[in-house]
């Protein structure tokens, strides 16, 4: 790959104001990941020395976001849009700084290949001063045009506004994406002018001011569905939809079960061991790590990361989860372990062979190897101001419908009789019985039966 050093510049400035929302349009997720997010991780896979995202004013969360996915990179405000080349323009002084390529990319467009970005560096290795990203459009509406010659070579880009009628023939389009190995790149942006249909400084005029200054340019292709730009909500689901599709269809390559692969939803992140299963209707939020041989039943809902804890989701080989289980951030299932139906871990570590088969929470717990957690067992975490935490020895026996309230902790090999509710430690080896003792009344329903049919044939 190229040696000259890479500078990303993202265009974020966009509010989106069909996305209908409060919150700015890139931040918008596609699988449990912000758009701007997914192109940052991109820039970052491609080696990018420096980044810069272009902002719009009063965007202080975007620029937040940028600092969690890549804290070095430089955020540059552009006060008014006033067009792609003006957007660019905004990470004047980063430009100025860096000598090397640079690729233009939008936040709004997460779907963009690297292969695709790396074929692009490869023409401006070849030599050429201006590399275009471009596609052929099923519909091309809306979209610049690229203008070719016989051999390929980029002329120039015709915005949908400004070009003729045989131009809007052209199926070759824009997808936004641009390369430049320009000595002065915002020298030559600067004489970009803004006597077009919208009166905008377009960034595609470059294409022919290069040209003129004797640079070569050139087009690399990809997929449509690579460039889909997300305006409005349906965009985002379709842009979600494509994603998904990739993300299966890449799991299942490397060796996972999907038994009907349309209804399981990844995260941008999860990872899978081989040989792992995964049954009809799960959802993977972020953060999971699934080892080998895991078998994850129907429905179940599964998360690493949430709004409060980032502290992921991590489930050993050959374990066995679901049907109906939700599992959330901070929680590491061991070896072999059984979480059945009805059965909700948070924050919790289930040792090797532990199980909790049936109705059951466990937080902010410790469950120790072979532990069984009974049928309807609550850990009893929150007192309304703290989570408190429960610690199950390993070996333990929990019967069912019992009710651990934390801080407590449950000493190796004990067992819990069903129905107790736990308030103390309980040592090593012991039973532990918390409920009320049974009493029996002799033949109480016999009596009671005729006693009551007398009464009502009065
Ligand atoms: C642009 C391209 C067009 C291409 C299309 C692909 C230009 C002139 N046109 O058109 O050739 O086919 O994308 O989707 O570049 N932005 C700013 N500041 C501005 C203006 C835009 O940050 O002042 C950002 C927008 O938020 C957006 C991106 O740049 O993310 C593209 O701008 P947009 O107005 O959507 O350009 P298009 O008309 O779609
Ligand atoms: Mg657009």
């Amino acid at each position: 790959m190229s040696d000259r050093p890479l500078l990303i510049v993202i265009l974020a400035a966009g509010k989106g104001t069909r996305m209908k929302s409060a919150q700015p349009k890139v931040l918008h997720a596609v699988a449990g990941r912000s758009m701007l997010g997914h192109v940052l991780a991109l820039s970052a896979d491609l080696g990018a020395e420096g980044i810069a995202v272009v902002v719009g004013p009063d965007m202080e969360d975007v620029g937040a976001e940028v600092r969690a996915w890549a804290p070095d990179a430089k955020i540059c405000e552009q006060r008014q849009q006033r067009g792609t080349a003006d957007a660019v323009l905004a990470a004047r002084e980063t430009i100025a700084a860096h000598s090397g390529d640079v690729l233009v990319l939008y936040a709004d467009t997460p779907l963009t290949r690297r292969a695709s970005l790396e074929a692009m560096r490869r023409q401006l290795d070849k030599g050429a001063g201006v590399c275009v990203l471009g596609f052929v459009a099923a519909d091309p509406t809306g979209y610049g045009r690229l203008l070719t010659d016989s051999d390929g070579a980029l002329l120039a880009i015709r915005e949908h506004k400004d070009a003729s009628q045989e131009e809007l023939g052209v199926r070759l389009c824009n997808s936004g994406v641009i390369g430049f190995r320009v000595g002065d790149l915002a020298g030559l942006l600067e004489r970009i002018g803004n006597e077009n249909a919208k009166g905008e400084f377009y960034l595609t005029d470059a294409v022919e001011i290069a040209r003129g200054d004797g640079l070569s340019t050139s087009v690399v292709t990809c997929e449509e569905d690579e460039v889909l730009g997300v305006n409005s909500r349906d965009q985002l689901a379709a842009a979600e939809a494509i994603w998904q599709q990739r993300a299966r269809a890449e799991a299942m390559a490397e060796g996972v079960t999907m038994v009907a692969p349309e209804t399981v939803w990844l995260a941008y992140d999860t990872a899978f061991g081989r040989d792992v299963v995964v049954e009809p209707n799960v959802f993977f939020g972020p953060g999971v790590t699934i080892e080998d041989d895991v078998h994850i039943r129907a429905n179940c809902y599964l998360e690493g990361i949430d709004g409060k804890s980032r502290a992921g989701l991590r489930i050993a080989a050959g374990a066995k989860v679901g049907p109906f289980a939700r599992l959330r951030p901070g929680t590491a299932i061991g070896r072999d372990v059984h979480i059945g139906n009805f059965v909700e871990v948070k924050n919790a570590t289930m040792e090797d062979g532990s199980k909790a088969n049936h109705l059951s929470y466990v937080g902010d717990a410790r469950v120790g190897a072979g532990a069984n957690i009974g049928a309807g067992t609550i850990f009893c975490n929150y007192d309304g101001f703290n989570k408190n935490l429960c610690d199950v020895g390993a070996g333990v026996f929990i019967g069912s419908n019992s009710a651990l309230v934390a801080p407590v902790k449950i000493g190796e090999g004990a067992y819990v009789a069903a129905g107790s509710t736990i308030t103390r430690d309980v040592a090593p080896d012991s039973l532990a019985i918390a409920r009320a003792a049974q009493t029996e009344k002799p033949q109480w329903a016999a009596h009671y039966r005729i006693k009551m049919a007398a009464q009502k044939k009065r």
